[in-house]
């Protein structure tokens, strides 16, 4: 039979190519084997933005733009808003009710967050139950495989727990383990070469333009003893050259041997990654132009998405239902 997989993303901001190397194509790969559910995670973003809340629906268009123009196919998969599907609340009621305390409050992520998000106020009780209704999004669909970072693993961990409890106590056997399928590619960081993402501004984002990826990968940092053209390089410290080993294989050994025996100097390095991921990024940029302007088109997927894991999740909701009250 074939498998089922969920993952989701928060619409918090734009894409950029860490999640495109990163969940994305493990994502569009999945759909070749797998029957794909992928969520657009609105209630997740507005557990930890509800106090600017006025960005999320310009972002789940965004997102569902920025799938499709990489490749995730609504034809094949479910692409879908989370909150067009209440009964993710409601089974998140359902697992609420038996989950104890003391997982939620030891879940080494939630400290995590609690301790390095300042900017805004997180002791909510809505947040600390954030990985109930994450487990709720993957257990509505008996998803098998749950495609996601290794900073989601307790996540997956616990929901794990929970539909064991849940089976255990309602004498059912409605929820079977699922898998967290670990993305494999080794990560990108920022150009100003800190860990990549939206609140540090240092990422290259699947919409932008050719003229703002250059001005971005001509910020790069390189390698800092290589100050004069004739100073030979250390490629394995810089990460313009990680950049070359995901973005353009094929030339990652006449990069290594130019950085290192000087032969060409950084700028003329950087301009010529940059034109590497402008190539990369043609395809999507072309498909992003053309259905960002067709809002029926990308509306009616959603709407579709939806109705099609509203099915799904009705169905689910009937079973829990008569488990849990007979
Ligand atoms: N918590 C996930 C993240 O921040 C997003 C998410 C919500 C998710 N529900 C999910 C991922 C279900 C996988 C499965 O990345
Ligand atoms: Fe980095 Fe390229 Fe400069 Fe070498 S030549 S240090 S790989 S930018």
């Amino acid at each position: 039979m074939t498998k089922t997989v969920f993952s989701g993303m928060r619409p918090t901001g734009k894409l950029h190519l860490g999640h495109l190397v990163g969940a994305l194509s493990n994502w569009i790969k999945l759909q070749d084997t797998h029957h794909c559910v992928y969520g657009i995670v609105d209630w997740h973003a507005l557990m930890g933005e509800y106090e600017q809340s006025e960005g999320i629906r310009a972002n789940i268009f965004e997102m569902a733009v920025d799938w499709i123009a990489c490749g995730i196919d609504p034809e094949r998969s479910i692409i879908f808003v989370q909150s067009d599907v209440p009964e993710h609340l409601e089974l998140q009621m359902f697992l609420s009710c038996l989950t104890p305390l003391g997982w939620l409050e030891r879940n080494p992520t939630y400290k995590e967050q609690l301790r390095e998000i300042t900017t805004r106020d997180l002791q909510t009780y809505a947040f600390l139950g954030y990985p109930v209704l994450q487990a709720a999004d993957i257990l509505l669909y008996k998803a098998n495989a749950v495609p996601i970072g290794e900073d989601q693993l307790p996540h997956l961990e616990l929901t794990r727990e929970i539909a064991r409890r849940f089976n255990s106590m309602y004498h059912v056997d409605l929820f079977q383990d699922c898998a967290a399928i670990l993305t494999p590619t080794p990560r990108l960081l920022g150009f100003d070469g800190r860990k990549m993402s939206k609140s540090y501004q240092n990422a290259i984002n699947l919409s932008d333009s050719p003229e703002e990826i250059v001005k971005k990968v001509k910020a790069m940092i390189t390698d800092p003893q290589r100050i004069k053209l004739t100073d030979l390089g250390h490629p394995d410290i810089c990460n313009v050259f990680g950049y070359y080993k995901v973005f353009s294989p094929m030339k990652e050994q006449d990069v290594f041997a130019w950085c290192t025996k000087a032969q060409k100097g950084c700028t003329e390095c950087k301009k010529i990654l940059a034109d590497e991921i402008i190539e990369y990024l043609r395809p999507i940029r072309e498909k992003r132009l053309k259905i960002e302007k067709d809002r029926a088109y990308i509306e009616n997927v959603l709407k579709e998405g939806s109705a099609r894991a509203s099915a799904i999740a009705k169905k689910t909701m009937t079973d829990v239902r008569k488990a849990v009250f007979k």
